[in-house]
C-alpha cells in the first residue's frame, strides 16, 4: 500500500511543528525499536487546548500522524483529546501502510504524554485515559503488522 495523497501533504506541509515556550504540557515519547521522538506541546486554556505545536524526529508517517495529532486536538477540550486514538488518526490521513500503523501509535502517546504532564504540573493524578501501555511495536509485530 502506497502512502494516500493526505499523508504526502502532511509529511510535506506538516502542520504546527515548532515549540511553545511555557506549554502547559509537554510529552516526549519515543520508539526504542526504530529511534523515532516525538514531542508535542499544548497550551491549555481553562480546559481547552487553545495551542498545539510538535517536533518529530522520525520518519514520513511519524511526521505525518504528528502532523495530523496536533490538527485534531487544536480547539478540543482536555477530555475530548483523551479520546484520541492512533485509528482516528490514521483515518483522518486516509490510512497508512500496515508497516507504519506504530507510527501513529507515537502520535496517539505524544499527545496522552502531554496531557499527563498538564495534570501533574497542576499537581493532579494524570487521569488513566493518558497510559497507552499495550501499544507497542514488538506486539505489532507479533500479529504481523
Ligand atoms: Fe518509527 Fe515511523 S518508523 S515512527
Amino acid at each position: 500500500m502506497a502512502y494516500s495523497s493526505t499523508v504526502m501533504e502532511h509529511f510535506t506541509h506538516p502542520r504546527n511543528v515548532g515549540k511553545i515556550d511555557g506549554a502547559d504540557g509537554v510529552g516526549e515519547v519515543g520508539n526504542a525499536k526504530c529511534g523515532d521522538i516525538m514531542k508535542m506541546y499544548l497550551k491549555i486554556d481553562g480546559d481547552v487546548i487553545t495551542d498545539v505545536k510538535f517536533n518529530t524526529f522520525g520518519c514520513g508517517a511519524a511526521i505525518a500522524t504528528s502532523s495530523m495529532a496536533t490538527e485534531l486536538i487544536k480547539g478540543k477540550t482536555v477530555g475530548e483529546a483523551l479520546t484520541l486514538t492512533n485509528k482516528a488518526v490514521v483515518e483522518a490521513l486516509d490510512g497508512l501502510p500496515a508497516v507504519k500503523l506504530h507510527c501513529s501509535v507515537l502520535a496517539e502517546e505524544a499527545v496522552k504524554a502531554a496531557i499527563a504532564d498538564y495534570y501533574i504540573k497542576n499537581g493532579q493524578e494524570p487521569p488513566p485515559e493518558t497510559v497507552t501501555a499495550g501499544h507497542d511495536c514488538d506486539e505489532c509485530d507479533i500479529h504481523g503488522h
